[in-house]
């Protein structure tokens, strides 16, 4: 079976430590906990997606060092195409710094290491599987030059376009009429417009050409706008948080998975929704990213729900 969903995606190793409360500027504390976990916003929404039963492949560019290959040997074990992934020789791989608070809440520094270089030529290279694809998507962790180019080839052939712009910075002109789909924080929404409330904040970029925008909000769930409908809004999940790390990807991997089967949006959202909260109930991004079962299991979806 050819690949359904591809990832134009950031690979970091997240070296995470746990304290109570945020550091102030020029502080030190005692962490009570330390972590080494798969981590990268690309990776992370990939395996989300393959969990959901999606067959996804990857284009990146990671480390020659120790860190590059752990992302290989994930993938193999998640059943990810990686034939498009490229080792830097010599090249550090991507990793991010994270501290965690007591309230599962946290803060995370990235340094993307040979991720910086995946270009457009590398982007092109897998041409093919891009344009046999049915959903393609991207954060922010890669260069954009290489998301334009991915969102061009898929456009050139029908496939939709999903992008995640965390973190956020500024979008050229050229790739917003390129998105299908946005999946945006609400301060990543508001960042992007400058505008003070969500409901206007997405009708400016629906007016840059997205074609639909899905804003995440936490425990308070998610929202979709689109052109000339009004807007379908979905409840959160209660849960006890353990940590928050990965479920904005976890969301739009799974909402990627969701959109390849071709579900309707309100089954889409359902999906995606149920997942995020999920992937709260332990540390580290991928380790509670549930499967299309388990979703089933805790969040069965019915007609209209
Ligand atoms: O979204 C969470 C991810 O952001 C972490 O896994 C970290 O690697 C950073 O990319």
């Amino acid at each position: 079976m050819s690949v359904e969903v591809v990832c134009v995606a950031s690979w970091n190793v997240d070296l995470i430590a746990h304290i109570p409360q945020p550091l102030e500027r020029g502080q030190t504390r005692m962490a009570n906990a330390f972590e080494r976990l798969p981590g990268g916003k690309g990776s992370n929404a990939a395996i989300a997606a393959a969990r959901q039963g999606a067959k996804v492949g990857l284009i990146a560019r990671i480390g020659g060092d120790d860190f590059g290959q752990m992302g290989l040997d994930l993938w193999t074990h998640e059943e990810i195409d990686s034939q498009h992934v490229v080792r830097g020789a010599g090249e550090t791989n991507g990793t991010a710094l994270i501290l965690v608070y007591e309230d599962g809440d946290n803060s995370i520094a990235v340094y993307p290491g040979a991720g910086a270089g995946l270009s457009a030529t590398h982007v092109q290279s897998a041409s093919a599987m891009l344009a046999n694809a049915r959903v393609v998507m991207a954060s922010c962790e890669v260069p954009l030059a290489a998301t334009q180019s991915a969102f061009e080839t898929a456009r050139a052939h029908g496939v939709l376009t999903l992008l995640n712009p965390a973190p956020a910075m500024p979008i050229p002109d050229g790739l917003w009429p390129l998105i299908d789909v946005l999946t945006p924080n609400e301060g990543e929404l508001l960042m992007l417009t400058g505008a003070a409330d969500i409901d206007t904040a997405a009708d400016l970029l629906l007016q840059r050409g997205v074609g639909a925008v899905v804003v995440t909000l936490g425990e308070r769930g998610c929202t979709l706008f689109r052109q000339n409908a009004a807007p379908l809004r979905l409840p959160g999940h209660t849960m006890q948080v353990v940590d928050t790390i990965g479920a904005g990807d976890t969301f739009t991997g799974t909402l990627a998975a969701a959109l390849a089967r071709k579900a309707p949006w309100p089954e889409v959202l359902h999906w995606a929704n149920a997942a995020a909260a999920l992937s709260t109930q332990a540390h580290g991004a991928v380790t509670a990213m549930p499967t299309f079962q388990q979703v089933q299991t805790f969040f069965p979806y019915t007609t209209g729900t």
